[in-house]
């Protein structure tokens, strides 16, 4: 039987490492890290399950995705399979067929596991990156927070893919990366800006930008940080982009971003309330703001949504 699925899986164009029982192949694992492992679970010296738990026990073994084989079948077989977190479970006899959909399909989702945790981890470690930023700033945490939070809920309410809200989160928490060039004395100063001040606060979406537009898995946020104060009617920075000219995800940034700063505590102003602020933005549709999204804005606003967020996030400033 090993000779017999080590042809097939080799006509199938994987490289296949075979070993007589559990014993062997960990040995046989000191050397090689396999994409699947794919195990018997009658074996003499080491059966499957001992296979299993010495893998799992392995650095680096816990992401190997492993599939059991048994000619048993039992139910007690199963369990005990399951118990241990089994990925998969094939029943012998097996077709070829089935044994390539198995195997393909374990393969497939770990690989996607593999993604969406790299994403993660990415998302993570940006996100501590941001947030000391944001703390020179004096407003904090809850703000990058509120802002991601805000920003998916527009999204969902635009109907975006997923792909397209993931890279929103990412320019979300990017956005104001680019303060971390602006003097402190800038950012926390409690009075009015003067126009040196305010050039220098101004530079922040184009040093942004220009921080993370050669890193590959942020270029598409970066429009979002080059853009984020552009508004509506042209009036913004730094190109002075008008309407549809502004990228759809600056758009969104910039109505999610305003909300939150008018809600939250400043140097040189108290917090509005929730109310206050999501008339002013309404009173903005058209000139700072995209219509189309204020709109959006609103259905949330109606549907309770934004105030969800606010308690979720209430007393965490
Ligand atoms: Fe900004």
């Amino acid at each position: 039987m090993l000779v017999a699925f080590q042809d097939v899986l080799e006509s199938a164009g994987f490289n296949v490492i075979t070993a007589q029982n559990g014993k062997v192949a960990l040995e046989k694992l000191d050397a090689i890290k396999p994409d699947l492992i794919l195990s018997d679970i009658s074996m003499p010296v080491m059966d499957g399950y001992e296979l299993f738990e010495a893998v799992r026990q392995q650095p680096g073994g816990a992401v190997i995705p492993f599939i059991f084989l048994t000619a048993r079948g039992t139910r007690e077989d199963i369990f005990a399979g399951k118990s241990l977190g089994a990925d998969d479970y094939i029943t012998k006899p097996v077709t070829t067929r089935e044994l390539l959909s198995a195997v393909k399909a374990r393969i497939q989702r770990s690989d996607e596991l593999m993604l969406a945790q790299l994403k993660a981890a990415y998302k993570d470690s940006l996100f501590v990156l941001a947030n000391a930023i944001e703390t020179r700033d004096s407003y904090t945490h809850a703000h990058m927070r509120r802002l991601n939070a805000y920003a998916t809920m527009l999204a969902q309410e635009l109907d975006w893919e997923r792909e397209q809200i993931e890279d929103l989160e990412f320019g979300a928490i990017l956005h104001d990366i680019g303060k971390i060039y602006v003097p402190e004395t800038v950012l926390q100063k409690e009075g009015k800006l003067d126009d040196a001040e305010m050039a220098d606060m101004r530079k922040h979406p184009e040093v942004g930008a220009h921080m993370i537009k050669d890193i590959p898995y942020l270029a598409s946020a970066t429009p979002m940080v080059l853009y984020h104060h552009e508004r509506w009617d042209g009036d913004g920075y730094p190109e002075g982009l008008a309407g549809e000219e502004i990228p759809l995800g600056a758009r969104v940034l910039a109505v999610a971003d305003a909300f939150d700063a008018m809600t939250s505590n400043r140097p040189y102003r108290d917090a509005l309330s929730p109310d206050v602020a999501f008339r002013e933005i309404l009173s903005c549709s058209g000139a700072q703001f995209d219509p189309e999204i204020v709109e959006a804005l609103k259905v949330c606003w109606e549907a309770g949504r934004v105030h969800e967020i606010l308690d979720q996030n209430n007393g965490h400033k």
